[in-house]
């Protein structure tokens, strides 16, 4: 700005330095700020995943319940061991967490007994493209998949024995509670499905 004199006031000085440790301290606060943000949507997320996670997979322990009303049974009701037959399959959920379909079980009695004797049980889910199996044994007395006619031997750790699946059914073991209801008491022996 010119003065009273007609010359020219000299220019404020800037201090340079000021001014970029000022843009990289409001480059630092907009970054934090992102990511306080995405932490706040990812957070919850998470803890959501985890939670449902520990909800839905199997543990030794889970009492079972029918799948659907097949089979004599009602969805959601217990599965008792008295109400299989021999040659008779139903599919189970454990109760509580049948959300999760890789948790269906396909049960069979293969033969009369005590408490789990005679009785087996695998994973409903084919392991050639991931159709839910038959719940009734076949003809043959296979369990057999809808989608390829993949068959399984119930009596034989369900090996592979017709169709395109290469891998057979992961196994469960089940135990009966002193009130006679199937439940779970292990781990599936495999990986679900296809692999
Ligand atoms: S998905 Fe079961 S035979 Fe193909």
């Amino acid at each position: 700005m010119d003065n009273v004199t007609g010359t020219r006031s000299p220019a404020p000085e800037v201090d340079e330095h000021w001014m970029v440790n000022r843009r990289r301290a409001l480059k630092w606060l907009i970054r934090a700020g992102y990511g306080a943000f995405a932490l706040a949507f990812a957070l919850p997320a998470l803890a959501l995943r985890a939670l449902s996670q520990q909800q839905s997979e199997v543990a030794s322990g889970d009492p079972l319940v029918y799948a659907s009303n097949a089979g004599g049974g009602t969805a959601g009701q217990p599965v008792m061991a008295s109400d299989l037959a021999v040659g008779d399959g139903i599919q189970a959920f454990p109760q509580g967490k049948d959300d999760n379909q890789t948790n269906l079980i396909q049960i069979v009695r293969l033969g009369d007994g005590e408490g789990a004797e005679g009785l087996v049980a695998y994973s409903a889910i084919c392991t050639h493209l991931g159709c839910v199996v038959y719940a009734d044994l076949n003809q043959d007395g296979n369990i057999a998949c809808p989608c390829h006619n993949s068959q399984f031997d119930p009596t034989a750790e369900a090996e592979v024995t017709g169709g395109p699946a290469d891998r057979a059914l992961p196994s469960i073991e089940l135990s009966v509670t002193p009130e006679g209801i199937i439940s779970v008491a292990g781990r599936f022996s495999g990986p679900i499905g296809p692999s």
